[in-house]
């Protein structure tokens, strides 16, 4: 028996990364996926890799109010409900506050503040004929600790925690609920670029986190108290337990997966 036996689940963002990551373990776990990204290809082999009873694959830029609507319905005409959703869908922009220029904040806004508020309101409805359901909004520990050169996607990453809140007392009845992940430095495309080019070279600078130019594996083996970064079939699990009946008590909070990082200032 899998933890997500009979649930049908959306996840956003799910052609690479943390969204990959959580589709794999969720059809492990007996549910059924729909992938949501803008990156057609990645997604559509995805799906195909998982089975179609098991995966469907949708084009859904998250920002797109309307293409919302059809990802839905893509998830109820393919396997007859939609039991949860995974707010994945992210871009991560750097700039300093001073130097940002207001498109770059808006679009980080759209994708990550937007896509996520345009998520949890369409799937309501259907989450809510279904008995009840789970969302998950993936935050960042950016929306609890200050990190320089993160302004807007900062501000976005907070204001994903504050929907959460409201989101799971409003929705508490509909027996929906509601709960954030807010990880830490994860190994994803996202912090390593590398993983898309190996040409590439993942500077300090183009990972979430501050620090000089010290070697990626270095720098977070003296920033994180666990010792390195993290793994996205890590958070996958988190995602997994907040999306399965294993939770049923719990609604409304932000979960910090970061190997320590947030715990506090270490001396050694
Ligand atoms: N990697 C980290 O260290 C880290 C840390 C904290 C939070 N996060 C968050 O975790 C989530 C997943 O990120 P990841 O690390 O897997 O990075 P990633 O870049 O590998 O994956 C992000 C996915 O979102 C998709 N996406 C981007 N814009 C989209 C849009 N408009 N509509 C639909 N899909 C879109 C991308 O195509 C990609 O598949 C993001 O919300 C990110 O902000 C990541």
């Amino acid at each position: 028996m899998g933890a997500l036996d009979g649930r049908v689940i959306l996840i956003t963002g799910a052609a690479r990364g943390q969204g990959e990551q959580e589709a794999r373990l969720f059809v492990a776990e007996g549910g059924r996926v729909v992938l949501g990204d803008v990156l057609d290809e990645q997604g559509q082999a995805l799906a195909g890799e998982l089975g179609e009873e098991r995966a469907v694959y949708v084009h859904l830029d998250v920002s797109q109010e309307e293409q919302w609507l059809s990802a839905v319905d893509t998830a109820t005409g393919a396997f007859g409900a939609l039991d949860g959703l995974v707010n994945n869908a992210g871009i991560l922009r750097f700039n300093e506050l001073a130097s940002t220029p207001l498109a770059e904040f808006q679009q980080v806004v759209q994708v990550n503040q937007v896509g996520a508020f345009l998520g949890m309101r369409t799937v309501v409805p259907a989450l809510a004929a279904a008995g009840g359901g789970t969302i998950i909004n993936t935050a960042s520990v950016a929306a609890l600790s200050g990190m320089a050169l993160l302004t807007s996607y900062a501000a976005t990453k907070a204001a994903i925690v504050g929907m959460t809140r409201v989101a799971a007392l409003e929705l508490a009845a509909k027996r929906i609920r509601v709960n954030a992940i807010c990880p830490g430095a994860i190994d994803t495309p996202m912090t390593n670029p590398a993983q898309l080019d190996p040409n590439a070279h993942a500077s300090a600078a183009g990972r979430e986190s501050v620090g000089e130019a010290a070697a990626p594996d270095e720098m977070y083996r003296r920033l994180v108290p666990i010792g390195r970064i993290g793994r996205p079939q890590e958070v996958a699990k988190l995602a997994l337990f907040l999306t399965s009946e294993d939770s049923s008590y719990i609604t409304g909070q932000p979960f910090v997966i970061d190997g320590g990082w947030l715990a506090g200032v270490s001396v050694f």
